[in-house]
């Protein structure tokens, strides 16, 4: 069976940590994937996360299995932090919430409840997008098609593009939108934009699935919420994607979290069992410690705190970490947009597109050791003071 297996390609994100890894030259600097760095260049356990975990393994008295789709208490946390703590949809049974893996497995999980229960919706997204996307959803079996995001100087949104290919999806279609700090560009619509997004796919009976990876990267945890909760304002049924790799650093525990949001009670629970199905047939229940932790930190508002705070001065590290690169890029002469380098500033979240193209990506990888996404993507929160100024040199000479 095995012997005529041809080696798949790397991973276009998670494939150049390995060659990094891999990488013998010191001063290396991995800017690829999306994982935060404090000013020493490493990735902390945050002060809340291992207070809450000290809790848990002192309380922790069984190791049994989680429901399929996870505590109760998990879920009701989860759908506070989407819709704000007074929201009815919290508590009134019109969104049901099931523990994931990661963001990625709740996104997986909805690509095998669509494939089996709507094989006829088409998943449209963005383009360009994060580039596990369309495998995710094709795997799955799920046809795929994208919409236009940026305009032509790949810096800026391209509205008018976007709600024209919207205004043509079919009713019973998904449509993927970034809640916030769209990945890979960093640019997100503003509010007005994200109330017409709402009240298009409402128009087209289309359903949005937010995928909501980085809330409280960009402007603060409920401003982040704005464009999520303008559309689930407009549309009855809604599809969420949490993910808390990010925002409480627990990148390797997995853990994540899918809300459906339906019309009526009734609907959300029928949806919610088909949702269970896709769940047991795929990994059964989920993991259990990255969620206590989350649930830990989220129950207790002491910890809140210095959860919230921990989140803010991570945000603030890489907006400021944006100005260095903007300085810095400046000061050498090299502007990377034919406006200047002011977009760099003006993108939110963990990362900037930069307009670098395949071939300068390349020889900044072969000649100066920094590793970026082959689109030009570049993870802003992987930027140091240590670091900013050999990344200047190297965009300067490759430029
Ligand atoms: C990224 O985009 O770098 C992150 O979401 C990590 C990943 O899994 O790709």
């Amino acid at each position: 069976m095995f012997e005529h297996v041809q080696p798949a390609p790397p991973d276009a994100i998670l494939g150049l940590t390995e060659a990094y890894k891999a990488d013998p030259r010191p001063g290396k600097i991995n800017l690829a994937v999306g994982v935060y760095k404090d000013q020493d260049g490493t990735t902390p356990v945050l002060k809340a996360v291992k207070a809450a975990e000290k809790a848990l393994l002192a309380a922790e008295s069984t190791k049994s299995y989680f429901p399929i789709d996870g505590p109760a208490a998990y879920g009701r946390a989860v759908r506070a932090l989407l819709f704000g703590d007074a929201d009815p949809r919290v508590d009134d049974g019109r969104a049901r919430t099931a523990a994931t893996p990661g963001g990625t497995g709740g996104l997986r999980v909805v690509a095998d409840y669509l494939h089996v229960n709507h094989p006829d919706a088409t998943l449209w997204l963005t383009r360009p997008t994060w580039a596990n996307h369309p495998h995710i959803f094709a795997a799955a079996g799920v046809t795929t098609q994208a919409f236009p995001y940026l305009d032509a100087s790949g810096f800026a949104l391209d509205f008018d593009a976007m709600l024209a290919a919207l205004r043509e999806v079919m009713a019973g279609d998904v449509v993927l939108l970034h809640g916030c700090c769209h990945n890979p560009t960093g640019v997100d619509p503003d509010i007005e934009q994200w109330q017409q997004i709402g009240d298009v796919l409402a128009e087209r009976g289309a359903v949005p699935l937010m995928d909501f990876a980085y809330q409280g990267f960009g402007v603060g945890i409920e401003e982040d919420a704005a464009g999520l909760r303008a559309v689930a304002e407009r549309c009855d049924e809604v599809l969420i994607c949490s993910s808390f790799s990010k925002n409480f650093g627990l990148y390797n525990e997995r853990v994540g979290a899918l809300t459906v949001v339906a019309g009526s009670p009734d609907a959300a629970a029928a949806v919610m069992t088909r949702v269970k199905q896709s769940i047991r047939r795929n990994y059964s229940n989920p993991p259990a410690h990255g969620l206590s932790v989350v649930q830990t930190v989220l129950a207790d508002e002491t910890l809140t705190k210095q959860w919230t705070d921990e989140l803010s001065a991570m945000r603030q590290r890489i907006h400021a970490m944006r100005g260095a690169l903007k300085t810095g890029l400046d000061e050498r002469g090299v502007r990377l947009a034919p406006t200047g380098n002011g977009f760099i500033t003006a993108q939110r979240g963990m990362f900037t597109m930069s307009g670098l193209s395949a071939p300068a990506v390349q020889t900044l990888r072969d000649d100066h050791g920094i590793y970026v996404v082959g689109d030009g993507r570049i993870n802003v929160a992987g930027i140091t003071p240590g670091n900013v100024a050999k990344l200047c040199d190297a965009i300067a000479a490759v430029a």
